[in-house]
């Protein structure tokens, strides 16, 4: 039998402790705000971008939106972070990626205020976890990191594998289970021996972004299989991990939907009341 890691609940329970929390500052006379850029009619990040603003709204974070047209030009992108960086009514700021390409996306996330990262994406933050020393952490590992603690899954002494390492979930993903004293192993698509290394894992955190890349015979028995992936097979929304096949061989497994995508949200409302308790000195 194995247990299903229902992000749904999970989110909604670290939402509850953040809408507390910002209620709880109002009576302080402080508020939490966040301002979320999306540049251009990328579909799938107008809908991210509208969840965010729906989730704010749910807790009491202010929530403003920039949603600017594809022609806006590096120069009109930079201004408005300025702005956004004095505003002392923003906490956080998150510029939704993938930014249109005559943008430069590097150039973009370095002009954010490092405080007001709620993403931690700024190269501060990063090196931040890289030490240990943080106070944001990317919304997605993040959100991971919550799904395991709240099943009470012990990551000290397991092996953890993750498939991926872009910037935003493997590598990030990797450095959090190493702080909770995992042994982590990172595949990607130059791996040798890949099933084999998965096979291995107590804890396998996939993000590839390749429907059904994790099969049966990649998990060991008793495995905790985390999908991070969101793909589209047949129009159906579908993850990384072999599901049906592979949920019978694992002791937890978090579905798609309804997992870790969840997380995410609840993360970065996390972050965007972090950042506003330090901004007023509370932390
Ligand atoms: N695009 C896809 N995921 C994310 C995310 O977590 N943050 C931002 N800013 N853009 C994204």
């Amino acid at each position: 039998m194995y247990k299903l890691i229902d992000g749904k609940v999970i989110s909604a329970a670290v939402k509850e402790r953040v809408k507390n929390e910002v209620a709880e500052l109002k009576t302080k006379g402080i508020t939490v705000g966040l301002a979320v850029i999306i540049v251009g009619e990328d579909p799938a990040s107008k809908v991210y971008v509208s969840n965010k603003k729906k989730a704010c709204e749910a807790l009491g974070i202010l929530s403003r939106e920039y949603a600017l047209p594809e022609s806006t030009t590096e120069d009109e992108l930079l201004n408005l972070i300025t702005k956004l960086n004095a505003d002392p009514e923003i906490n956080g700021i998150l510029c939704q990626l993938p930014l249109p390409k005559h943008l430069d996306e590097k150039l973009i996330i370095n002009s954010i205020d490092p405080e007001k990262d709620v993403d931690a994406f700024h190269p501060v933050n990063v090196g931040k976890i890289m030490i240990g020393d943080y106070y944001f952490l990317p919304c997605t590992p993040a959100g991971v990191m919550e799904m395991l603690k709240y099943e009470g899954i012990e990551v000290e002494g397991k092996n953890c594998v993750v498939i991926g390492r872009s910037n935003i979930v493997g590598k990030p993903m990797n450095m959090l289970l190493l702080h909770k004293n995992g042994t982590v192993t990172i595949c990607h698509s130059r791996t040798k021996n890949l099933a084999e290394i998965c096979r291995n894992a107590d804890i396998l955190v996939a993000a590839v972004g390749k429907p059904n890349f994790v099969t049966a015979d990649m998990v060991k028995d008793g495995a905790v299989v985390i999908d991070v992936g969101i793909n589209r097979l047949d129009g159906k929304l579908c993850g990384d991990v072999d599901f049906e096949n592979v949920k019978e061989k694992s002791s937890a497994i978090t579905p798609v939907p309804g997992g870790v995508g969840p997380m995410t949200i609840a993360m970065l409302m996390q972050n965007t009341l972090t950042a506003a308790k330090k901004h007023n000195g509370l932390i």
